[in-house]
């Protein structure tokens, strides 16, 4: 494994033991300690959009681990490519740094990244996915729920790329996933086609949020509006407000009782979930948006420690 881009072409041993060492790093953190394995290595972290919970994980997880990180903010970089070729920027970077992580509008550009970097290339979110997030997703619903196996985990709202890597990830730990998005802002067949191609069965779609939230463990929902998306926001909150696809207290009455909340944050209180449900019992966002800091520790470590 040298790249972490997308959950779908990671092997699910490789995925367990990143599982695994988010647990032990949370443990050792817990306890007061620290694991110093990337002493004098430097991350290249790029951004070509805004971001709280990313960077800050990932600059702390390389303080805490010895290492150092280098932000280079939208208004540094602009947009990838642009001023200079991304396979340019990779090669130049590698000589530089010993680890690259970037959050991109789009896809193909981290993977022009890794292409050209002889270092490790880390999707911190792309137009197309945001497995990082969905990796700590995952070890929050286990945190909370258990065994991760015959969960599952309803997807309320835009069918984007938080949905797309909460697909593949709960493919491959055999969870079940059903994403309720109003028409015309589903997941795409294919992304559902290469989570059934993980596990049979495992991922389905329905327009319907009362219908979809019945049985679940889990209501997970994001923006109905992602960065990049701004000039549809409009058109956007009355497609999916009207239609009911607010997490809100009505919706949550036809899930069970045991139901846990989740939003991978920024949210948007009033719009894709209200106040109430956001600060009630059920919301575990917070554990969610922590648990992104003890994954970036494990991902570091498991890329960026030479064998
Ligand atoms: N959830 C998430 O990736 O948050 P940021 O955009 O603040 O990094
Ligand atoms: N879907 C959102 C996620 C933000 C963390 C976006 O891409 O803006």
């Amino acid at each position: 494994m040298k790249d972490f881009i997308s959950i779908d072409k990671c092997s699910k041993g490789d995925l367990l033991e990143l599982l695994e060492l988010s647990k032990q790093l949370k443990q050792i953190d817990k306890l007061g300690g620290r694991d110093t394995c990337l002493p004098g290595k430097t991350l290249a972290m790029l951004f070509e959009k805004s971001s709280l919970r990313t960077r800050m994980s990932f600059q702390i997880a390389m303080t805490d681990l010895g290492g150092h990180a280098i932000y280079l903010k939208p208004e540094d970089i602009g947009v990838i490519g642009e001023r200079e070729p991304a396979k340019d920027m990779a090669r130049v970077l590698a000589r530089y740094v010993h680890g690259i992580m970037a959050r991109t509008f789009k896809h193909e550009t981290i993977i022009e990244l890794a292409k050209y970097a002889d270092v490790p290339v880390i999707n911190a979110l792309s137009d197309y996915s945001h497995p990082c997030q969905a990796m700590a997703d995952l070890l929050t619903i286990n945190e909370h729920c258990g065994e991760l196996d015959g969960l599952k985990v309803v997807y309320v709202g835009d069918g984007n790329n938080v949905a797309r890597s909460l697909a593949f990830a709960c493919a491959k730990f055999d969870m079940k996933f059903v994403v309720a998005a109003p028409k015309g802002y589903e997941l795409d067949g294919e992304s559902l086609d290469i989570a059934n191609g993980i596990t049979a069965g495992t991922a389905s779609q329905l327009n319907d949020p009362v219908e979809a939230v019945k049985d679940a463990d889990i209501i997970y929902t994001d923006t109905w509006v992602s960065m990049g998306q701004e000039d549809e926001k409009q058109q956007r909150i009355a497609d999916f407000k009207d239609a009911g696809f607010q997490v809100n207290g009505e919706l949550l009455s036809h899930a069970p009782g045991r139901v846990k909340v989740m939003h991978c944050l920024p949210a948007y209180r009033g719009m894709e979930i209200t106040d109430e449900v956001a600060e009630s019992e059920c919301s575990i966002i917070f554990d969610q948006a922590e648990n992104r800091l003890h994954f970036q520790r494990a991902l570091l470590k498991k890329l960026m420690v030479r064998k």
